[in-house]
């Protein structure tokens, strides 16, 4: 079989198309999936950027989308055809998270899915939503599931709250779908205009330029009459936690997901402390809420928004286009 493995020193040009010895039959409790699709989160950058580093060879890629093409002994849940989508954590499959971290994320501290087969436990997979092709079903694993967390599970978002959403990358347009189907209210930021239309024809409320109007908290609070939103999908981090501290409503819940404005810095605690806010850090989610993702999705008719598909052998190129945020939604690979 063929893979993609990052060769060090790490960069989306030492990202090399090599040939693999095909992955083994699976063994008793295991599936073997040809895989289809992937498709790019920011963690992958990181991966493939070096910031994360990986041992040299690497396979990238935390998504994976594809058909079973062989089952182990004792499988019941998938059998050869049906088409799975894999899971962020594979050795967290429900309740609170464990201290294992990134060791067995694939593409991470294991390898990936920018491989044309995969061997693996059942539980690194769940089955996709009906309809889905491999590259609706690759959105899912990291960036559909991270707001679907951030949303109804840390949330508890009810219809008629408010909600925040920064930006217009993979995270940030499933949080929109999500919070609309689920009948709240949404505010979307986004560095461009066009961009922002975008969301409103997807569903947005209220648009509100980030680059055009920095001190974008005081915006969200004259569109709330001043009461400040129920919850805020952060994904900026450093940079922008002290505007989503101003802009959330007392008794509001912000999910810090992201890093794209700053690894650290200053936080408004006595603010925080004063509007009694929630502020929950999370990474992914569990094959739990994948699975119970899945089925919202599926009784709503949500489709993820896809920008733009790759080839596996031009995953580089992939990269650099994500670098550049000329992307709304996600980037797919296509293998
Ligand atoms: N904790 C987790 O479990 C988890 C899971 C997935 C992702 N993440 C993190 O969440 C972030 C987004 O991931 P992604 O995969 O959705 O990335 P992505 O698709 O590459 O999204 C990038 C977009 O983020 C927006 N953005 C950048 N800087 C911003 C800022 N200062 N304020 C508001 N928006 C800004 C830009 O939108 P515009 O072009 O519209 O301005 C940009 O196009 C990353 O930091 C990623 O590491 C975390």
């Amino acid at each position: 079989m063929k893979a993609m493995r990052l060769r060090h020193p790490a960069s989306p040009d030492n990202l090399k198309l090599e040939d693999m010895a095909d992955a083994p039959a699976p063994g008793p409790g295991e599936i073997k999936v040809r895989i289809r699709a992937s498709s790019l989160n920011y963690h992958d950058f990181l991966v493939v950027m070096g910031s994360l580093p990986t041992p040299d060879g690497r396979i990238p890629m935390s998504d994976g989308a594809g058909e079973v093409v062989a089952v182990g002994a004792g499988v019941t849940e998938f059998k050869v055809g049906d088409r799975v989508v894999s899971v962020f954590f594979p050795a967290w499959l429900d309740g609170k998270p464990s201290a294992a971290g990134f060791a067995s994320v694939p593409g991470d501290g294991a390898d990936g899915f920018a491989a044309e087969e995969v061997t693996a436990p059942v539980t690194s997979f769940t089955h996709v939503p009906a309809g889905y092709d491999h590259a609706e079903a690759a959105t899912l694993t990291c960036a559909g599931l991270t707001a679907w967390r951030a949303l109804m599970v840390e949330g508890q978002l009810q219809p008629g709250q408010t909600v925040l959403v920064q930006g217009t990358g993979g995270v940030s347009v499933f949080a929109l779908q999500f919070a609309k189907a689920c009948g709240a209210t949404v505010i979307a930021t986004s560095s461009s205009d066009a961009k922002l239309a975008k969301m409103t024809a997807l569903g947005a409320d209220h648009v509100i330029n980030y680059k055009a109007t920095p001190d974008w908290a005081k915006a969200v609070l004259a569109l709330t009459g001043g009461r400040g939103v129920d919850h805020i999908v952060e994904i900026g981090g450093a940079g922008t936690l002290p505007q989503s501290i101003t802009a959330v409503a007392v008794g509001g819940h912000i999910s810090l997901i992201g890093v794209l404005a700053g690894f650290s810095g200053e936080v408004p605690t006595m603010m925080l402390m004063a509007k009694q806010v929630r502020l929950i850090g999370i990474t992914v989610g569990t094959r739990r809420q994948q699975q119970d993702m899945i089925r919202a999705i599926e009784a709503n008719g949500i489709k993820p928004v896809i920008d733009r598909t790759f080839a596996m052998a031009e995953l580089g190129e992939a990269f650099k286009y994500q670098a550049s945020a000329a992307h709304f939604g996600k980037i797919c690979v296509s293998l």
